[in-house]
Formats: structure tokens, sequence, C-alpha cells
């Protein structure tokens, strides 16, 4: 079931900045990647996801309903983290939740005390006094007390340190697990391969590439490292490898006696089998990096770097 949906949705800033006939749309209980450098039009599309911008052209949904025109319902609902928040600096955190809670009329905090738990947040000081941080976590906390069914994360771990981008990345599998649907938009690569299922590539307020992850994986190489006793079977194994079709000779090292092979995850029973004829004395993986992927990518389609 589709919950988020954009029709050719189009805003045009001007000089080539802004959002041109972005479409895509995220299933129920799924986590939805949109990557990009800073300036690709990632918070230009949440907005209109939020009902805070109309579209020039196009169409915002959420849940059937058009954002634009439903925006206040659409807003109450959803669970929204800005990129940037403002948050009312004489407050104390405590302060600030209950204004919250009051605003969003949420009778019980057992949700809002979890995540105050969750991300060990002591609310008590005064807003000004925090460091980025926590002024970052009492904005998650604030933006999802209400325990929403739809999350929209917009840059969510900028600003916190590694160990909390860590905490949050486990925040946001468990909310899938508990059914959620999440839309994260992001410029770290890292973030969005551990958390997202459908992912999308924007630059230039262009999408140049969507894509599942499951199927990407599955379509990928697989690449192995290899090392073999001496000279001579070095030089039987690359032989055979270059013979075979199915196997790409990636590297090779002679003075090492290393080999690095790809194949795709069908064929890798017969990579063994091949391998198993010769004196190994290593054998590895080489981990699928999304990041490659993309860089990859990105250098083929565009050129130059994401940020
Ligand atoms: N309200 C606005 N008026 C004019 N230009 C804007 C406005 N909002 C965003 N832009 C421009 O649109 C482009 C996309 O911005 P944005 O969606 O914020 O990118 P991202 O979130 O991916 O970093 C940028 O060039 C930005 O300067
Ligand atoms: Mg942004």
């Amino acid at each position: 079931m589709t919950v988020i949906s954009l029709q050719h949705v189009t805003k045009d800033y001007g000089h080539g900045r802004g959002i041109f006939d972005v479409s895509f749309h995220v299933n129920k209980g799924t986590v939805y990647g949109f990557l990009g450098p800073n300036g690709a039009g990632k918070t230009t599309a949440i907005r209109h996801i939020m009902g805070f911008s109309k579209p020039q052209q196009g169409v915002v949904t959420v849940n059937g309903l058009d954002s634009w025109k439903n925006a206040s319902t659409i807003q109450v609902k959803l669970g929204y983290l800005p990129g940037e928040v403002a948050l009312p600096e004489h407050l104390t955190g405590k302060q600030f939740i209950q204004m919250m809670m009051d605003l969003r009329k949420v009778k019980n905090d057992t949700h809002c005390k979890k995540l105050l738990d969750f991300f060990e947040l002591d609310a008590s000081s005064k807003v000004k006094r925090m460091s980025l941080g926590m002024k970052r976590k009492l904005a998650i906390v604030t933006a999802f007390m209400h325990d929403p069914d739809v999350l929209i994360l917009d840059e969510p771990t900028s600003g916190l340190d590694p160990i909390m981008q860590q905490r949050f990345i486990d925040f946001v599998r468990d909310e899938k697990r508990r059914g959620k649907t999440i839309l994260l938009s992001s410029h770290i690569f890292t973030e969005v391969d551990a958390t997202c299922d459908e992912i999308s590539i924007i630059k230039d307020g262009h999408i140049i590439s969507s894509f599942n992850k499951q199927e990407l994986l599955k379509m990928t190489e697989k690449v192995f490292h290899v090392t073999v006793e001496n000279n001579m079977y070095y030089t039987q194994l690359v032989q055979q490898i270059e013979a075979d079709v199915k196997f790409h000779l990636l590297l090779k090292n002679e003075q090492t006696y290393e080999l690095q092979i790809g194949c795709c995850p069908k064929d890798l029973s017969q990579l063994i089998k091949l391998v198993a004829n010769f004196p190994v004395s290593s054998f590895s993986e080489v981990t699928f990096s999304l990041e490659k992927h993309f860089m990859e990518f990105y250098d083929r389609r565009v050129g130059g770097g994401l940020s």
C-alpha cells in the first residue's frame, strides 16, 4: 500500500534550483532513502510532502490525501524531523516537551519517556545551555512523542556524535519493525545503506536513480579475495579464471599470489569448487559497499562526487 506519493512534482525556484518532475512512492512499512548532495532538493521535496509548500506541477499525497489541501491534518499526524530546528531558547527542555505535548494533545507520556530514555536525554536544563547534540535529541523526542505511523526525517543524524548516530539508526530500524513507514533524507551513504529498503538518488532537483536495495545486492557481483601458496598455483588459477566467462579477474598481484575475483551469486558454488582445487592460504569476501556503487554511478553519470 502506498503511503507517500509524489507524481511529477515540480517546484522551480529559478536558475536551475528546485525540484523537477520528481516522482516516487513509499510503501507502508518500508524505509525509503532519499540520497543526494547539499542543494539537491531533498528538503524541498520533503516540504511538499508535509504540505508546507504548494507544487507548481504535480501531486503529492499522504495516505491518499493531497498534502497541500490537507496540510493541517497531515502535519498533525505525521512525525516530522526538520533538517534545522529552531527551539525556544528560554524554555527548559522539559517545558518545551510539555508545550509540545499540549499542542499535539498527547495525553499519554509513555512514548515520550521511552524516547528520552532511548536517546539518553536529560531535558531539565534550559535549551540555550544545551549542546547541539542535545538540541537535536530534544527535536527528535518532540517530533515523535505522539508515536506517529509515518516518520519524515530530513538529514536526521546531522549534529549527532557517532554513538548517537548509531543509536538513531537503531531507532529507525526499531520503528520499521513496529510497522512504521519512514522517509529519510541524507547525504551520508552509510546511514542510508544501514536503514533503507528503497533508495532514490537526487541531484540538481532530478531523481537520477531509484532502486530496491535487495534487488541491487542480488544483481551485484560478489568479489572474493584469494591468496594461493606459490607462483605456480597463482599462474594456473589466473589462467583458469581468465578462461571462464562467468568469472572476472578484477585485481592480481604476482608478487604476493593474490587475486580478486568477481562473480554473480548464482555462479558462486562453481567458483568455490574451482578455487578448492588449489592450496589456498586465504579466501575472503570483499564486502559490497553501497557507497562504492554510488560513487561509480555518480562518476559515470554526472561526474564528480556527492558533496
Ligand atoms: N524558498 C526557496 N527559494 C529559493 N530557492 C530555494 C528555496 N528553497 C530551496 N531553494 C534552493 O533550491 C535548491 C534545493 O534546496 P534544498 O531542497 O534545500 O536542498 P537539500 O535539502 O537537498 O540540501 C537549492 O539550490 C536551494 O538554494
Ligand atoms: Mg536539506
